[in-house]
Parts: structure tokens; sequence; C-alpha cells
């Protein structure tokens, strides 16, 4: 049987201090809560109130609910008042030294029988657990920012740790209604080993002035649906946090994609320290507040074309190509109201597409999203021709063809001589560079590159890849027609894997490094990132989904690009490919698909 804890002690009230206690007084046990002054406990006793109102509001809890949370947590000062503790969760901040002297003085206070737990994101259990007179009965409980409302703690066992200790905690998270995934002492555990690398790269894209900060939000939420951009997660977890996390990080591995991007340094010596301090890669309403306020940084209020350009009139859109993506990309241009013509190269492959569109839209009307008035007058706005010389009238042509970039060089330099002047020519390429369709003709200002996503339908996002021969005015008219689409344009260069595609397969290739060394499994892994940071699925879900083989492609390119070491392509993931496992398409990729 686990050890029932009904006293807890929780040191340090700040976000996750503060969130930890709330979480375990809610669920019946008394907390008492230290903090370093009384202007220390006012503030962890006033973060506790604001969440718990939230919650109340929320409908999460009942005013009575709410008052015996309040009842069974007790504040102080003093670290002496924890001998009544069975179990003790540190939660000061990230500083190796104060945690030892923090746990020098728990051994001293405590009975050798409570257990001493450190919330710590990167620091190890071990030296911490050294510190004291007591190593097998000090372990590792990781906790995710908002502590109430991340599904998952992080149990971490270190040589030492008693077994039953281990046991005891993780039924303790399990009590709290989270998952427990238990892993051993490395830094960033299982969860911020692979977030943080991700998100220290997106530090990299907006500090070289890649994108905008906005534009890398929106790209990671739109285009993977996770629950917040980047940028917004290190000013809710804290740049000085997370510089500190990423720091210790790099010590271990030797990474350089784990140290820290030098403006996390600057941001965290300036006080810009995120939501905390109502300042971070955004600005906020006041400290601690989680609504943002327009800042110089800001993009223009009235969503136009940010660029200052006149916009090209565009009546009549061009898509090359016949397969899924140039099919979905017709699909999205009739229903907005384009005339469009489908190019293809032989009339099996237009009618197919055709076809394609027609029971796509089928689909919608069945499904009450769209009219069946609506339905016919997209399918009359659809032409279809195997003759490049129907693009000879269009403002826009997209071309969604194979992605070998002499196939589309090829097909460039025949826009060049079949379209009109002034028609704006883009390719819908995710991993080659525009520019090499651009010098294909003789007018590489007009061309630009739109990365939609797929289901292209579906997907809201599309990534407007400018060169550096692309004419602001083609920009400004790309956005205006993507809008039209429904679409949320983001802008970027042109340089491999744009923003989505550059953030996401690094950190799906560090998941299948991390279950070559056989740190975690696929499953842990996969929760960890479901349960602990909000992700739609976990990195080998989405990597089976998604494809071994394209997964493979892109990251070879994105090595071959930046040529960095960390970008290698894991050796397991080659490994699959060639063994045709290539995910649920062959019924076998990281997980066994076939009874499925
Ligand atoms: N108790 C219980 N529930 C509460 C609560 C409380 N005190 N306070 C809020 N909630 C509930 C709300 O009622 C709401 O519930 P609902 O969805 O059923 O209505 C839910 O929590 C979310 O509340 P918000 O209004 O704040 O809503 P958002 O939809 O804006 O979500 C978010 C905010 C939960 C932060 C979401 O954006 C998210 O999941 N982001 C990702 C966070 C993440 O990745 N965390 C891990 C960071 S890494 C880390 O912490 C490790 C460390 O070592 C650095």
């Amino acid at each position: 049987m686990p050890r029932e804890f009904t006293t807890i002690g929780v040191v340090g009230l700040g976000t996750m201090g503060a969130g930890i206690a709330e979480v375990m007084a809610r669920n019946g046990i008394s907390v008492i809560g230290v903090e370093v002054d009384a202007a220390g406990v006012d503030r962890g006793r006033a973060h506790l109130q604001a969440s718990v109102a939230r919650a109340v509001k929320g409908g999460k809890l009942t005013d009575d609910e709410a008052a015996a949370l309040h009842e069974r947590i007790t504040y102080t000062t003093s670290l002496e008042d924890l001998a009544a503790a069975e179990l003790v969760v540190e939660a000061v901040p990230e500083d190796l030294a104060l945690k030892l002297s923090v746990f020098q003085r728990l051994d001293a206070v405590c009975p050798p029988e409570t257990i001493l737990a450190t919330n710590t994101s990167a620091l190890s259990v071990t030296e911490i657990s050294v510190a004291t007179a007591r190593p097998s009965r000090v372990v590792g409980v990781h906790f995710f920012n908002p502590a109430t409302v991340m599904k998952l703690a992080e149990v971490v066992r270190t040589v030492v740790t008693d077994p039953e200790v281990v046991s005891d905690v993780e039924a303790l998270v399990r009590r709290l209604g989270k998952d427990d995934v238990t892993c051993g002492d490395r830094a960033g555990f299982i969860a911020n080993a692979l977030l943080f690398g991700y998100l220290n790269h997106a530090v990299s894209l907006y500090e070289q002035k890649y994108a905008t900060r906005e534009d890398i939000d929106t790209a990671m939420k739109l285009g993977c649906g996770l629950p917040m951009g980047p940028l917004a997660l290190l000013d809710l977890i804290g740049v000085d946090t997370a510089y500190e996390i990423l720091d210790t990080m790099y010590k271990q591995s030797r990474d350089r994609l784990h140290a820290p991007a030098p403006i996390l340094k600057q941001m965290a010596t300036a006080g810009l320290l995120g939501r905390k301090t109502g300042h971070g890669f955004y600005t906020y309403e006041s400290s601690d507040s989680p609504v943002v306020v327009a800042d110089a940084e800001s993009p223009d209020a009235d969503g136009g074309p940010r660029h200052g350009a006149e916009v090209r009139t565009v009546t009549r859109i061009g898509v090359v190509g016949s397969g899924t993506m140039a099919s979905g990309i017709a699909e999205v241009c009739v229903k907005a109201g384009y005339e469009t013509v489908l190019v293809a190269r032989a009339s099996a492959k237009v009618d197919a597409a055709k076809a394609a569109i027609a029971r796509s839209l089928e689909k919608g009307v069945q499904r009450g999203k769209l009219s069946e008035e609506q339905r016919d007058t997209a399918l009359l706005l659809l032409h279809g021709t195997t003759d490049l010389g129907g693009l000879a009238e269009c403002d826009l042509v997209i071309e969604a063809v194979v992605e070998d970039v002499e196939v589309k060089r090829a097909l460039f330099a025949d826009f060049d001589e079949l379209a009109k002047p002034g028609a704006i020519l883009a390719t819908t390429t995710s991993s080659l560079p525009v520019i090499e369709c651009a010098m294909a003709t003789r007018r590489p200002a007009d061309v630009v590159g739109v990365h939609f996503f797929n289901p292209a339908p579906v997907m809201k996002l599309v990534e407007v890849v400018r060169t550096v021969k692309t004419a602001d005015d083609v920009v400004a008219t790309v956005h205006a027609v993507c809008r039209r689409l429904g679409k949320v344009a983001v802008d970027c260069g042109d340089r491999a894997g744009f923003i989505v595609n550059a953030l996401l397969f690094p950190y799906l290739n560090d998941a299948v490094r991390m279950l070559e060394a056989h740190y975690a499994t696929a499953d842990d892994i996969d929760t960890a990132m479901k349960r602990g940071c909000g992700y739609p699925m976990g990195p080998f879900e989405l990597l089976d989904v998604v494809g071994l083989d394209v997964s493979l492609a892109i990251q070879r390119v994105l090595y071959q690009e930046f040529r960095e070491p960390g970008f290698a392509p894991a050796p397991l993931l080659e490994h699959l490919v060639t063994a045709g496992y290539l995910g649920r398409k062959a019924g076998r990729g990281f997980r066994d698909h076939s009874g499925r």
C-alpha cells in the first residue's frame, strides 16, 4: 500500500509553489507553505487566492470547496514549521546553491521518514540528495505550469532513491488527478529536454528577425495545434527560468542547440521576465496578467497589408498539379469565389482532381458547412485542363507539383513564357529554395512561396515565403488573397523548413534520440508532451501520422541547410525507414498499426 500523505510542506510560493500548494489542498491534503519573508507570503497567498477565485468563476470549484481549500493551507516564514510534514516539495528558484542550503536545513528539521522532493526543472536531483543525510528519501517531482491545469508530474528517481519512495510519490501524483511518468536524473527530464530545445530555437528565429514574434507563435499554434506559441509560452514559464534551464541542459549535453539564445540572458538581466513582470517577449496589461497589450513591436491594428504596398488585383487563380495539395488548394480557391484553373499533366489526372474536389465539397454539404448552392457555385468556378496555356489569364499561379527542383524550375520557365505580365507566380514547396524557382524566370520579383498545410481545406495557416528578390506588392497581394481564402498568413524568409517545419522536426528528431538512448519509452514521451505541455499528439504519434520517410527527408534538408550537428537525423529514424516502417500508411512505424 502506498503511503497516504496528510500533511505536505511546500517551500517557495512563487508561480509553481503556489500552484503545487493549491493542487495539494484541492485534493484534501493539509499544506504548510513557506516563504522567505512576510512579503513573500503575501505574494504567494495572493497568487493562490486569485487562482482559486478563477477556478470558482470557471465552475471548477464551489464557494464551499474553495473555503475548505484555503482552510487547509497555513503560511509561515519558518522552515522549522515543516517538522510536521510527511513530504516536503521544494519550489524555490533554479539556483543549485540555494536548493542545497534549503535541503540541508530541511534535513535538520524534518523527521528521518519525511520524504524531501524537489520541483527542479533541470538541476541534478542526485546532487541535491547528497547534500542531505537521507539521499534515498530524496526524489524529484516536477510539475508543469500552470500546475493547477497541466495533468502531468514527472517523478525523478536517482540511483540512490528508495523504490518505495518513488512508488509513494507516483501514487500521490495520481491522487492529485495527474498522470505520472517516472524517469532518471538527466537535465530537463523528459518534457523539458524536448521542449526547451524547441523554445530556444524559436527565440533564435526571433532574434535573427527571421519572423516576427506574432508570426512565430501563430505558425506553431495553427500549424501544429499547440495551445500556445513558443514565445508566449516562454513568457508564461519566465524568461529567467528558461535561461537557467537551458544553461543547465547545455552544461550537461554540450549541444549548441541548448546554449541559451543570447537575447534570453539580456532579457533576464533587464527584468523582462515575462508575464510575472508584465514584460517579456510581449507586453501585458499588468504583472501576472495573461492579457497582451499593444507595444512598439505590434503589427498594424487594421490587419491590412503590413507591407504598405499596393495590392494587385486577383480574380483568376491557376493551380498546377493534381495531388492532394493541388486539389485542396483549388478547392479552397473556388470556395472563396475565385475563378480557378487546375492544370494537370493528363486528362485522367484532371478528372481525378476534379472528382476529389467535388467529393470534398459534397462532404462539406453533408456536414452542414456549405449550402448546396455554395457547392454548385464553387463547382462552376472550377475549370480543369492539361494545357498550361490555360494559365495565360491567371493573376496568380500556384504550383503544387512534386518536390523536385528541376521539375519546378522547368515549370517556372514555362510560367514565364505563358503568364501575363504582372501575374504572381507562387510555389507551395515545403523544402526547396523558392529563389531557385524565381531565378528560372525573367521576373523573379513576382515569385513567392505560399506554403499551405495538409489538408489545405482544413488547416488555417499559410507561410508566405519571400526571397531576396520578391517585390513588396507581391507579398501584400498574397496576404490579401489568403485573407479571402479564410487563411492566416505569416511571413518568413526563404530558408529550409520555414517556421513550422524548422521548429517541429528537430523536436521530433530529439524525441527519437531520447527513445534511442533508452531514457524513456515512446508511451511515456508521448504522455509527457500531451499531458505536461498540452500538445494534441505526442511526437511518436505524430511521426507515425506524418510518415517516417517524409520526416526523415525534411530532417535531412534541415541538416544540409544549417549543418547543425544536432539536426543530424537520429540513426533510429534512418533504420526504421530503411526497414519500411514508415508509420500508419505502412501499418507500422514507431507503433504497430496493422490491427487497427
Ligand atoms: N484550478 C482548476 N482549473 C483552473 C484553474 C484552477 N486554479 N485556473 C484555470 N483553470 C482552468 C480554466 O477554468 C480552464 O478550464 P476550461 O478549459 O475547462 O474552461 C482551463 O484551466 C484553462 O484556463 P485559461 O482560461 O487560462 O485558458 P487557456 O485556454 O488560455 O489555457 C493554458 C491556458 C492552460 C496555459 C494553455 O495555453 C496551455 O496549455 N498552454 C501550454 C502550457 C505548457 O506548455 N506548460 C508547460 C510549460 S513547461 C513547464 O512548466 C516546466 C517548467 O519546468 C518550466
